[in-house]
């Protein structure tokens, strides 16, 4: 089995206990004031870790619930069970399993499964990027005002609010519109889709990125820090987008 193929069967095992219990009553406790996590959180962890370990014993896993190593050295798996558990916990039905595979920090292979609607997002540094198979691209918007774009709220909203206002503000009255998907794993599928034409948050996790950002990028797409520099998986702030209206974007959250 290669790379792709561990993480795709891995990605499926996850989406397997998401599907399971979507819309079921899950015991959820909290890691903040407005942060769950739940049984299945868990569990989908769990289940992905044992189809990455039974094929890449050596291999090494960051995850979000067990946590493990750092992400840029050596071959780390990076996962996150349930991306858009605020979604789960709702039956909201956008929630993601993402897994990302890097070497020494570098993007290898990256699949986002959306769990409710089985659409499988993947990619593999160098050969693009692919939706059920076939072949996505980013859109060719390339005007602020004829752009949609996507953003989620960090789980300290209540400290950044404000800000975070301030942000949509400008963003709004220079773009067509504003999503917020509840994912951030999708949030960068479907800019790679173009579905989106670009996207921003801040106070993202490595695990929420670290496959979406190959797929953007494979798909064509462009991901920057805040200030338009590379992004580096540990940075809170992440803009992506179909390269065209990336500049506009950057212009109009960094007001
Ligand atoms: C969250 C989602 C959400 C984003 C948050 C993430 P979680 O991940 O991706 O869209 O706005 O920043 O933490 O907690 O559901 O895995
Ligand atoms: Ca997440
Ligand atoms: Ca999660």
């Amino acid at each position: 089995m290669d790379d792709l193929d561990v993480a795709l069967a891995a990605a499926r095992a996850g989406g397997d206990v998401i599907r399971q219990h979507f819309g079921t009553n899950v015991e959820t406790e909290w890691k903040g004031e407005v942060d769950p996590v739940t049984a299945v959180d868990r569990a989908a962890e769990e289940a992905i870790l044992a189809v990455i370990r039974s094929h890449r014993p050596d291999d090494r896993i960051l995850a979000e619930e067990s946590g493990g190593h750092d992400w840029n050295e050596g071959r780390v798996w990076i996962v996150d069970p349930v991306d858009g558990t605020v979604n789960f916990v709702h039956a909201f039905p956008q929630v993601a399993t993402s897994i990302g595979l890097r070497q020494d920090g570098q993007g290898i292979v990256g699949v986002v499964e959306s769990a409710v609607n089985r659409e499988v997002f993947a990619a593999e540094a160098g050969s693009g990027a692919t939706l059920g198979g076939r072949p996505i691209h980013v859109s060719g918007v390339d005007q602020a005002a004829r752009a949609l774009v996507g953003t989620g709220f960090a789980y300290d909203r209540q400290q950044r609010a404000q800000e975070m206002t301030d942000t949509l503000a400008g963003v709004l009255s220079r773009f067509q519109g504003i999503r917020r998907v509840g994912s951030a794993a999708l949030d960068l599928c479907w800019v790679a889709a173009g579905r989106m034409d670009a996207y921003w948050e801040y106070g993202v996790k490595p695990w929420d990125t670290a496959a979406g950002e190959l797929i953007v990028e494979e798909a064509g797409g462009r991901i920057s820090t805040f200030s338009g520099a590379a992004y580096p998986l540990d940075d809170p702030g992440i803009v992506a987008s179909n390269r065209s209206v990336h500049d506009a974007l950057l212009e109009a959250i960094s007001e």
